[in-house]
């Protein structure tokens, strides 16, 4: 929790305070070895069940670039990437995340990811012809989180196609931007991740400092990846970026007149957290994606760390729109090494979705809250879900 002392109330409602607000008393232990040097989230290992029906969703409808593929696996791009790929479709038999892949700034941050998972107790496995097509000399582990990890430096690059507006579409996909982890312990998993080098940029906690979610970066946006409060370890979602509003408005209307409005979960909308423009979708195994575009810069080493409050029902969505209920309950399992699913271990502390949403399925801001009428408390919005 931030101690209530060291927090500036905004003019926009929400508090903002300096570095590491969030305390644990249950850390993962900080390793001597120096840890490396992580650039950027670059990539997602997804296993799929019909490689095909995932390659219309991601190729088709939301316009990825093929570097490569073959029978099993499809290995895609974004415009702006210029390294063989940010996402690779793997047939499988279980739809589940197999690596988290970040890059790191030198051959020699490999050695140092090696000594700093060895030294935690965690499985690590390095390979110099590395684990995907692509990539080179590679280092895969599974974090004390449970989560599968790839860090890589060696990339084979690949045109940059930003200046192919014949091969974009009215959507186009930048960027990749940044995972989401759910994890039971936020606070515990915000440590870990800080010693690894991630900087916290915003947070959501409650009034007796419980943490329900936090974002962190490495690149200076407000994140590469984030910890969401649940059963854990799972992937909450993967966020490809675009570049205005008006892109994302697209891929609804595309999704529309597809006949394909039901792989729309939630949204589009403006985040209260990061500020930027959402949607979120749900592929044909029911991975979320999401599209996001318009964040902030957050490279400054004194960047304000934004803290919500969990009943501010502009949070989620700057609008007040509700959060639907499978947005927290559903997410991806996740893989270990041999490629067997981790095993769940369940959050003790409070749900933001109990805490947030009434037996209505509809969110509201505090069932007490005393400056609404009467005819509106415990509501979210104006009207009722028929
Ligand atoms: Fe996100």
């Amino acid at each position: 929790m931030t101690h209530m002392d060291d927090r500036t109330l905004t003019s926009s409602g929400f508090y903002v305070s300096q570095e590491a607000p969030i305390h644990t008393d249950d850390p993962i232990p900080t390793p001597s070895a120096p840890a490396p040097d992580i650039l950027r989230c670059a990539a997602l290992d997804l296993v799929v069940t019909d490689l095909a029906a995932s390659r219309e969703f991601y190729v088709d409808v939301l316009g990825l670039h093929v570097t490569e593929e073959d029978d099993d696996a499809i290995y895609l791009r974004t415009t702006e990437e210029f390294i063989h790929h940010n996402l690779v479709l793997r047939r499988g038999p279980m739809a589940a995340v197999a690596a988290f892949s970040y890059r790191v700034r030198s051959p020699e941050d490999l050695d140092r990811a090696v000594a700093f998972y060895t030294e935690l107790g965690c499985r690590v496995e390095r390979r110099a012809e590395g684990f995907t097509k692509g990539l080179g000399d590679s280092v895969r582990v599974e974090d004390p989180l449970g989560f599968p990890y790839e860090f890589f430096f060696e990339a084979e690059h690949v045109e940059r196609l930003s200046w192919r507006y014949d091969v974009h579409c009215p959507g186009e996909l930048v960027r990749l931007d940044h995972f989401n982890q759910v994890t039971p312990d936020v606070p515990r998993a915000v440590r870990h991740y800080q010693d690894l080098g991630f900087r916290v940029t915003e947070d959501i906690q409650d009034e007796g400092g419980t943490v329900y979610a936090a974002w962190m970066r490495r690149k200076p946006t407000v994140h590469d990846t984030a910890a969401t409060g649940g059963d854990g370890p799972r992937m909450h979602h993967v966020a490809f970026a675009t570049h205005e509003k008006h892109n994302i408005l697209a891929i609804c209307d595309r999704l529309g007149a597809l006949r394909r409005s039901d792989a729309i979960e939630r949204g589009p909308g403006r985040h209260g957290v990061s500020n930027a423009f959402y949607l979120y979708l749900r592929d044909p195994d029911g991975h979320r994606v999401e599209i996001y575009t318009q964040d902030y810069y957050t490279g400054d080493p004194d960047n304000p760390v934004v803290t919500w409050d969990v009943h501010d029902n502009q949070r989620r969505d700057w609008w007040g729109n509700p959060v639907v209920p499978s947005w927290y309950t559903d997410a991806s399992r996740v893989l270990d090494l041999d490629g067997e699913p981790q095993p769940l271990v369940a959050r003790t502390e409070a749900s933001e979705m109990a805490v947030t949403i009434g037996a209505d399925g509809f969110s509201y801001t505090r069932p007490e809250e005393e400056s609404m009428p009467a005819w509106k408390q415990g509501e979210y919005k104006l009207g009722n879900q028929l």
